[in-house]
């Protein structure tokens, strides 16, 4: 059951920091929404927090830092990005920006896409968080998969009480609305998700109008919600073969589990997303696994049947996605 703490109170800043720093899941409020916090930096604990939502894909985390120089350790800004992030942060505005080379940031969180989405909250409660941890802050609105997002800390036990370890009552929300999402990519801004920061203000600022991100027809409004759905995904070099119960020559081999098949002893390389066959260590090795596999020029990989269980849906559909054709 989660510990509720009131945010004012005598070090429950310095609680949750240290929960957050030993890999547990910690509610906070935003000036937005509640979000649900993980280590950035921490696979494993980004795993759980999936895990936690329940959701059954990896949509890619918005990674929350405590001042501009951090975001510029994380992401790399171009010339909209450095006027935008001037005149709206901290507030209720993400950015998606290309990933700086080194980005501390798990692969899980960014769902191995090569962008990532940054945000400098404004509210006073989640930046002492940030600045406690001192490293970024992964967090997902604080409901469960499919419900709307949470404005209050009775909100979030209702959705993830029995689910995370503690939840920073700071009162309501004040904004309400989840973050705009711009994408400044290739020298073009546009507009992923309406949200908290009116368009109008954004497009003053900029001194030119703000295209909108194409929807795929018989999208919904869930689609938009969830732009880094519409992202294309994490698509590794080599080609993969999907529930490989044996080891044809040539191939590496993508374990799961304590038991291996046959021909393994062949594999060109072999890496076990679990020895132990737990998901949540699998989904958070996931894409820097397949990245690994790719750097180490490897062309075919045999991946064994993971269970579709938990967070087993979410690595099946991402591995899905990664073995489809090609254009
Ligand atoms: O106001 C907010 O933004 C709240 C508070 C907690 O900060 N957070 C929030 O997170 O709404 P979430 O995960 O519920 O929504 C973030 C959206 C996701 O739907 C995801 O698709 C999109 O941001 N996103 C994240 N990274 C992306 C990327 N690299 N490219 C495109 N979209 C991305
Ligand atoms: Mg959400």
């Amino acid at each position: 059951m989660a510990r509720r703490l009131a945010a004012r109170d005598h070090d429950a800043i310095g609680e949750a920091a240290r929960v957050l720093a030993t890999g547990g899941l910690v509610a906070f409020p935003t000036e937005t929404v509640y979000g649900l916090g993980a280590d950035a930096t921490n696979a494993a604990a980004v795993a759980k927090l999936y895990a936690a939502k329940g959701r059954p894909a990896f949509n890619p985390l918005i990674a929350h830092v405590g001042d501009i120089a951090a975001a510029q350790t994380l992401a790399v800004f171009d010339r909209a990005a450095e006027r935008l992030a001037a005149a709206f942060w901290p507030g209720p505005l993400t950015l998606v920006l290309p990933k700086s080379l080194g980005c501390p940031v798990a692969e899980l969180a960014t769902a191995g896409l090569d962008t990532i989405a940054v945000r400098l909250p404004a509210h006073a409660i989640a930046r002492a968080l940030i600045a406690r941890l001192g490293k970024p802050v992964v967090a997902p609105s604080a409901n469960r998969s499919g419900h709307v997002s949470p404005t209050t800390a009775d909100h979030v036990l209702a959705d993830l009480a029995d689910r995370i370890d503690l939840v920073l009552d700071g009162g309501p929300a004040p904004v309400g609305l989840e973050s705009t999402i711009l994408a400044c990519l290739d020298g073009d801004v546009t507009l992923l998700r309406p949200g908290g920061l009116p368009r109008d203000a954004i497009e003053r600022v900029l001194g030119r109008s703000v295209a909108e991100a194409p929807i795929a027809a018989g999208t919904d409004e869930e689609a938009l919600l969830a732009p880094g759905m519409l992202a294309s995904h994490y698509a590794p070099r080599a080609t993969l073969r999907l529930d490989a119960g044996e080891v044809r020559p040539g191939e590496a081999l993508l374990a799961f589990g304590p038991t291996v098949p046959p021909g393994a002893a062949r594999a060109a390389t072999t890496l076990n997303l679990s020895p132990a066959g737990d998901l949540i260590e699998a989904a958070a090795n996931l894409f820097s696994h397949l990245r690994e596999l790719d750097r180490a020029g490897i062309a075919r990989i045999a991946v064994m049947p993971i269970p579709h269980e938990g967070l087993g849906e979410a690595i099946n559909d991402r591995l899905a996605r990664a073995a489809a054709p090609r254009k």
